[in-house]
Formats: C-alpha cells, sequence, structure tokens
C-alpha cells in the first residue's frame, strides 16, 4: 500500500545498519522506506520522497562489482545524503576519487566541524562520531566544499556545490554518535523541508479505509496469539471492519498462567471482537506425550497448529482474507540486495506462520512498520498495557521450555514458575528492558532437605536476557535481590522445585531458548 505521506527512500548498499537509518528517520515523524540500490531514477521520481539517503556498505567503490546506483538520482534535484560507503559512491560519480585510507577508521573520532550552516547547524564545533571505513575520499575537486574533518580524513563531511549532494564518513544513525539525531534531523527537517507530520494516529486512519476499501464487504480471518503483533492486527481490523473481522485463537495447553482468560477477557469480553477460541490442549498434549527431541516436538506443533487452524477457519465460510502481523523486518529480509540476514526473529521458528494453500488472500496492515511502532499503534488502539509491552514468547510456547517430556504435571509446574520470574522481574521495574525473561523446567532432580527429610524434586532455570534484535543477546545482570527473590518465591510457592538456578549464557554460542 502506498500512503500519501513525504518519506525519505534510503537506498540498501548492504549496511547492517540501514534499519537504523529507516528507524531515525522516522524518529522524525517523516515516512521512510528501505529500497534495493538498483532502485530507477523514474520510479524514484515517480515516489516523489523529499529526500533519498544512500546507506553504507561493506563493498569498496573501487572492487569489481561494487554495488552502484542511478547517476540520474543525483541530477533530480531531490536532496541526497551519502553515508560512508554512500559517500564514497556518490562523491566518485560526482567525479572524485576513492582510496583506501591511509589510516583506517574504526570506533570513536572527534570529528572538527568548519561549517555550521547546513548539517551541522546549531552543533558544536569538535563532535564524537562513529566510523567504520577503510577507504576515504582522497581527493575532491573544487566541486565540494569540506563540512567537516577529522585527525586523518580531510573530508570527513562535504558537500557538493553545484547540487544538494551532503556526504559523511562517520555513522550518525549509532547510538555511537551521540549527537548523530541532529545531524540526521538538520537533512531531514532542514535541508529536505519535511513537515515531520506522520503520526501514528494518522497511520491507523489511514490504514482503516485501506482495509475497508481491500475487504470490502467480506470477511477476514486473524490468527490471534496473544502477543503484540497479532493483537494490533486484530484490533486495526476490528475498527476498520467490526464483525466481520474472526478471531481465532488456540489454546495448545502450552500457554502461560491465565493467557487464555486474558486474552477472551480482552478480545471477547472487551472488545466484543468475534473470537472462537480453540480449546485443543488435550489433542497437543497427546500428540506430544513421550516426546524429547526438540525439533520434533516443534514439527509436532506446527502441524497440530495448522490442523486445528484450518478446522477452525471452516466454520467461517464467508471468509476471503487472512489477516498476519507481518512486521517491516520481515519486509525487507525477503528483499535485501545482498540477501544479508536482517536483525528478525528467525523466521524458521516460525510454528504460528500459516501455509499458502489454506487459499485466503492476506491482509498485512503492519507491513511498514518496525516494533516499536506497532507498541504505539497498540497504545493509541487502547490495548491494555499489559499486551502492548509483551515480552516474546514463542509459537511452541512452553515445550521448548520443558527439557525433556512434556506432562501436565510438568508445565504446571513451570507455568506457576514462570508466573513468579515474570511478576518478580516487572516488580523491580525490569521486564521492558529485559528482552525475555522467564523460566525454564530442567529434566534432573535434585537433593534437597525438606524438614529433616531428604528429598529429590526439580530444577527451575532462571533465563533473561538483553537484546535488541534477539539475534545476539547476552544475559541480564539482574539484581542479586531480585534472584534472591524470584527464587525464594519459587522454592517456596511452587510444589515439586528445590533448586533455582540463573543462567549466565550469552548468545552466541548459547541460544536463548534452552531447547
Ligand atoms: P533462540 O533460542 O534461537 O531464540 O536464541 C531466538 C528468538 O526466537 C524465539 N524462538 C521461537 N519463536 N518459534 C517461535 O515462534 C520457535 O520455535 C522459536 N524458538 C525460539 C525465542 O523465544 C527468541 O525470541
Amino acid at each position: 500500500m502506498k500512503l500519501a505521506h513525504e518519506s525519505i527512500l534510503i537506498l540498501d548498499f548492504g549496511s547492517q545498519y540501514v534499519q537504523l537509518i529507516a528507524r531515525r528517520v522516522r524518529e522524525q515523524r517523516v515516512y521512510s522506506e528501505i529500497v534495493p540500490h538498483t532502485i530507477s531514477a523514474a520510479e524514484v521520481r515517480k515516489r516523489a520522497p523529499m529526500g533519498l539517503i544512500f546507506s553504507g556498505g561493506p563493498a569498496s567503490v573501487y572492487a569489481k562489482n561494487a554495488p552502484t546506483c542511478d547517476p540520474e538520482l543525483l541530477k533530480l534535484g531531490i536532496p541526497v545524503l551519502g553515508i560512508c560507503y554512500g559517500m564514497q559512491l556518490a562523491a566518485s560519480l560526482l567525479g572524485s576519487k576513492v582510496q583506501p585510507s591511509p589510516a583506517r577508521e574504526y570506533g570513536r573520532t572527534t570529528l572538527h566541524v568548519l561549517n555550521h550552516q547546513n548539517l551541522f547547524s546549531d552543533l558544536p564545533e569538535d563532535l564524537v562520531v562513529w566510523n567504520s571505513h577503510g577507504d576515504q575520499v582522497e581527493q575532491l575537486s573544487e566541486d565540494f566544499l569540506p563540512l567537516a574533518r577529522t585527525g586523518t580524513c580531510p573530508f570527513a563531511a562535504v558537500k557538493h556545490r553545484g547540487s544538494d549532494f551532503y556526504g559523511v564518513q562517520f555513522h550518525p544513525e549509532v547510538s555511537h554518535t551521540p549527537r548523530g539525531k541532529e545531524i540526521l534531523a538538520n537533512f531531514v527537517i532542514t535541508i529536505c523541508r519535511c513537515k515531520g507530520d506522520w503520526r501514528m494516529a494518522t497511520f491507523i486512519d489511514e490504514n482503516v479505509t485501506e482495509i475497508r476499501r481491500k475487504v470490502g464487504q467480506s470477511h477476514v480471518i486473524c490468527g490471534l496469539s496473544g502477543g503484540v503483533d497479532s493483537s494490533v492486527v486484530a484490533m486495526l481490523l476490528h475498527r476498520a471492519i467490526g464483525k466481520h473481522l474472526h478471531c481465532i485463537f488456540v489454546d495448545n495447553g502450552l500457554l502461560r498462567l491465565n493467557e487464555v482468560e486474558s486474552v477472551e477477557q480482552t478480545f471477547g469480553d472487551h472488545f466484543k471482537v468475534d473470537l472462537i477460541t480453540a480449546h485443543s490442549a488435550d489433542l497437543f498434549l497427546g500428540r506430544l506425550a513421550g516426546v524429547t527431541d526438540p525439533e520434533q516436538k516443534r514439527k509436532i506443533i506446527g502441524h497440530t497448529f495448522i490442523e486445528v487452524f484450518r478446522e477452525n477457519a471452516k466454520s467461517i465460510p464467508q471468509a476471503k482474507f487472512l489477516a498476519q502481523g507481518t512486521l517491516y523486518p520481515d519486509v525487507i529480509e525477503s528483499k535485501s540486495p545482498t540477501g544479508a540476514p536482517s536483525a528478525t526473529i528467525k523466521t524458521h521458528h516460525n510454528v504460528g506462520g500459516l501455509p499458502a494453500e489454506l487459499g485466503f488472500d492476506l491482509v498485512e496492515p503492519l507491513r511498514e512498520l518496525f516494533k516499536d511502532e506497532v507498541r504505539k499503534i497498540g497504545e493509541e488502539l487502547g490495548l491494555p498495557e499489559e499486551m502492548v509491552w509483551r515480552q516474546p514468547f514463542p509459537g511452541p510456547g512452553l515445550a521448548v521450555r520443558i527439557v525433556g517430556e512434556i506432562t501436565r504435571e510438568r508445565l504446571e509446574v513451570l507455568r506457576q514458575a514462570d508466573a513468579v520470574v515474570t511478576e518478580e522481574i516487572k516488580r523491580a521495574n525490569l521486564y521492558r528492558t529485559t528482552g525475555q525473561s522467564f523460566a525454564v523446567l530442567l529434566p534432573i532432580k535434585s537433593v534437597g532437605v525438606m524438614g529433616d527429610e531428604r528429598s529429590a524434586e526439580s530444577v527451575i532455570a532462571v533465563r533473561s536476557v538483553d537484546t535488541s534484535d534477539f539475534m545476539t543477546a547476552d544475559w541480564s545482570r539482574l539484581p542479586y535481590d531480585v534472584l534472591a527473590r524470584i527464587s525464594n518465591r519459587i522454592i517456596n510457592e511452587v510444589k515439586g522445585v528445590n533448586r533455582v538456578v540463573y543462567d549466565i549464557s550469552s548468545k552466541p554460542p548459547s541460544t536463548i531458548e534452552w531447547e
């Protein structure tokens, strides 16, 4: 869907930071989109962006097969900002030489600003910036005006005199460039003259209209999981088409404490969404009996989910569409020119995925959004805070947090222990800063003393990680007193557990889940 907004297009030359650039632009309330570097000038003209940003990239401009772009882009009269590789490429297209730098620049450097008029307006003389390049622009014709330099790089930032091209060797988009946000704001707001009026409320209104147009008088099915994405999709559709939305929520028996009730209360009782809960715990747990191999568990759960969903969808024969919570990072990943994986939860994991042969047309209203934007929309739509800020929960649920065999008794133990972890993490105000925090039930018995008796009972591992993308993660440095409360409460309150351990492994090489 094309939105009628002012926008900035970001040409992707393979930088690991390309999504970050897009997010930084959106923080200025300007809609941004990542496009392949091969986009033609004609296509850009059609989209009429307010500005272009050329991302960085791992290649060298002078290398064979280095990615390039349509040189006409620099003649459209649209302001262009080149970052690192993007600057070198544009400078070379505009007639300058790029060479390996005598001094490679990695990490923090001090930037000395020479010209405060445009990119660096309202910024101090000296700034800390983050570099990561081995090439730099060696010679610049008189056509370029140096805007800033570093100790080793005389052209750390430049402007082309004959056009609205700006280039920076450093990365303004990363947090290690503390004033980078202002540099980007100077480009987006001052140079590109964006108004910065992209608001979530506008997004909701436009999407509601678009959904109504697309769906018409048909009906839509939405698979609800209780997670943020599907909840927001359901609320958007509900606002757009009301009773023409039908949600299917599969209770696979592997959900957390009170999760089924909470979804039913929020969507069914409170928002009056047409909600079908498929109570399928017996079916799932029956098929999982005796299974201990994690991949086998995932397969059984995945297949059973599709079967149950399909069965329930039959009760809504009038439905033509299926709503899905696809987010922008998934879309970019499938379009990435470098084929490099983008920072998302592994898709092969996605047990909640439904096969195309279900035969529905797709409605994907979140395709243009990042996760933090989805949360804002959820808040705007009135979803409870608890749902909007929920940490990710894997499709196979508690099955991959019970190491070994899944039984109802073991599920109950884990559910109780997990609820204690969540409660204490929330009480300590750490729920939003930790990426995921949960309990895992181990397949061993540990010896303890209860009263005068020695006993052998279960061990719970507590896992809490700090992560921004779930591809890498570090264990959270939880305060000792929080750990102490978690441990005391689990041992005192959860029958059958006499030992709690804390997982201090980072990813890689460990994974976040134990299975
Ligand atoms: P790992 O354990 O691979 O997890 O470090 C990375 C992220 O993926 C989630 N995860 C899953 N999500 N189905 C899912 O939908 C799965 O089978 C699955 N396995 C792991 C995990 O919770 C973390 O957020």
